[in-house]
């Protein structure tokens, strides 16, 4: 197929013109997830930390993003990788000390990084303080109502007070004395609480005024300590709908959610006009009006503090213009798009999730976010890999049909240079700059995540996008760790995509990342421009659009595209076997000379 774009200026359709106004740091900020537990490990005990993230943070400023977040370090009993808060204002000693912490912001500030910090007001740990004290105060009491404790139905109270089931599998209430029992725990009453996660992540009850004010004190606790911004876990899910009347949908974290009363449906990846792909979470635990009320009064927080200080929404919602919603002038900065991750390979079914994202996002004013990896998802070097039908498994385990890994690798490398060209700011996961794939055969000993019990064993749940990344191909644990320890054992596959083998290779995943990173500021890509190339509106085969003078075309399942004379090709997720040959699976920047 030869692509007729004119030298002088191709046929577009103008999306999105370039930002105007106050350029914030987190309108085109890419920013890289740490994922503190599999990033590096100092001390040697195979569990990263944050002295481990210090010694390594040279290689966020090496790559050449902006910003990290930070998965939760707060102290835990892990029971689900820190996503269950003990205490919101103590570090974890697997993770280390506060003193860790504020020598790892230093450094940060010191290497121009900004630091946004994980954020949990869903849920707490049943080990945090508040919990401890609602158990053994009673129903009734003022210490249960921080929570959503309830009494059962039935004629004993021997069934939960609704249908809701957990997200992680089972059902989302546990009865007290299921749990405790009086002569152990003197803990013995009949209550139930609600868990919208794992049984030890009790849901606190955001009506309760004291919630509130806590919530926005450590907000103020990290502010003070110079935290740039928060990633809000589960944004959408803290008010739920007066009475908790019952539903009969199912949600799952990346699957989305049920019709009502029907039976488990997978999104395929193809997103309506609204940008939903049914990777969205609904019912009357998620999404509820009540809930921006906590945002416009976390802004305000927000706002005393100098540095424009960021508020990013882990909201699994749709249709975007609910998820715009989260991300209106008075309330948080970003959202995460996780339409755009779960949408397939296909270029009508990105182009009509682009234009979803980017319309709804500008009704705001917020900048458009892009991701497509994270440590709750498989990681898009494998996703990529799968036959389609497969598109977004909640993990894959060794005896799952296995991805295609040199084709995954391909086509994420392709996915990942379109992704970085689009105005906005985007998200990085730890390891994707290495290429890295899941570990899809891992032994199920190992499994930790609390989705693989509480499920049956019936999906692998997220270890495998977890697995601590490589470092130097010849170390122990490929310098992970000093010892060789490491929480999960990495696959030999890791070997390859090792940091330092990445770092001496030309052409490698490593280098595309930071070739692109560099001309993605030098171009101003993010506070840029999106304009369609028309000539490809109509093809399932072809995505082209122009951002600023970048244009940007990906091959996405045709034929080879022959680029017309006077233009450069300046970036390729691939090594081009002509100059202006664009083959199958490859996004390449060009510009016209
Ligand atoms: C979303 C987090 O990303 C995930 O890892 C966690 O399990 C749930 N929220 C519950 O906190
Ligand atoms: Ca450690």
């Amino acid at each position: 197929m030869a692509l007729t774009l004119t030298t002088t200026s191709p046929d577009v359709s103008i999306l999105h013109t370039p930002h105007s106004g106050p350029a914030q740091w987190w309108r085109n900020a890419v920013i890289y997830q740490v994922y503190p537990r599999s990033f590096a490990d100092a001390n040697g005990d195979g569990i990263g930390d944050i002295a481990g993230i210090t010694q390594r943070l040279d290689h966020l400023r090496e790559l050449g993003v902006d910003a990290l977040w930070l998965s939760p370090f707060y102290k835990s009993p892990q029971a689900d990788a820190g996503y269950d808060v003990a205490d919101y204002r103590q570090i974890d000693p697997l993770f280390g000390t506060l003193d860790d912490f504020d020598a790892m912001a230093a450094k940060a500030r010191e290497l121009n990084l900004k630091v946004i910090v994980d954020l949990v007001p869903n849920h707490t740990s049943d080990d945090h303080e508040w919990f401890k004290e609602a158990l053994s105060a009673g129903p009734g009491s003022p210490e249960r109502d921080r929570y959503m404790f309830r009494d059962g139905k039935g004629k004993n109270g021997e069934l939960p007070p609704n249908n809701w089931q957990s997200i992680f599998g089972g059902p989302a209430w546990t009865r007290v004395d299921q749990r405790w029992n009086a002569s152990e725990d003197g803990i013995a009453d009949q209550q139930w609480y609600l868990h919208m996660f794992d049984t030890r992540q009790p849901d606190l009850n955001w009506d309760n005024a004291e919630v509130r004010e806590d919530f926005e004190s450590i907000l103020r606790f990290w502010l003070d300590r110079g935290v740039d911004g928060f990633r809000i876990d589960v944004a959408h899910g803290m008010v739920k709908a007066a009475g908790l009347p019952d539903w009969n949908g199912l949600t799952s974290m990346v699957e989305g959610t049920t019709a009502e009363g029907a039976t488990q449906i997978k999104t395929d990846g193809t997103p309506n006009e609204d940008g939903g792909n049914g990777g969205g979470n609904s019912g009357p635990m998620f999404d509820q009006d009540g809930v921006h009320e906590i945002y416009r009064s976390w802004h305000k927080v927000m706002e005393t503090y100098d540095g424009d200080r960021a508020l990013v929404a882990e909201a699994w919602v749709e249709p975007l213009s609910r998820l715009a919603m989260y991300v209106r002038e008075d309330e948080m900065q970003q959202a995460f798009n996780f339409s755009y991750l779960t949408t397939k390979w296909d270029a009508a079914a990105l182009r009509t999730v682009i234009n979803a994202s980017i319309r709804e996002n500008d009704n705001v004013g917020a900048p458009t976010t892009w991701v497509l990896s994270n440590h709750d998802v498989v990681r898009h070097a494998s996703r990529m890999g799968l036959a389609t039908g497969e598109l977004n498994p909640n993990g894959i385990g060794k005896n799952d049909p296995q991805p295609d890994a040199a084709l995954g690798l391909r086509r994420a490398r392709a996915a990942t240079l379109q992704m970085l060209a689009l105005p906005g700011s985007a998200y990085l996961y730890q390891g994707e700059e290495l290429g890295l794939p899941d570990h899809t055969t891992l032994d199920d000993q190992y499994r930790q995540d609390p989705a693989w019990e509480r499920k049956g064993h019936t999906e692998a749940g997220r270890d495998g996008c977890r697995v601590p990344i490589p470092w130097e191909a010849d170390s122990p644990a490929y310098g992970f760790s000093t010892t060789g320890q490491s929480w999960l054992p990495q696959p030999d596959t890791y070997k390859a995509c090792a940091a330092d083998v990445q770092k001496a290779t030309a052409n490698s995943t490593f280098s595309m990342y930071q070739r692109a990173l560099k001309l993605r500021r030098e171009h101003n890509l993010g506070l840029g421009s999106l304009g369609w190339v028309t000539e490809f509106e109509h093809t399932g085969e072809v995505l082209a659009f122009e951002n600023n003078n970048i244009i940007v075309l990906t091959n996405i399942g045709g034929d080879a595209i022959e680029l017309p004379q006077g233009t450069r090709v300046v970036l390729s997720s691939a090594p081009m076997h002509s100059a202006l040959t664009v083959e199958r699976d490859v996004c390449v920047w060009i510009v016209r000379d």
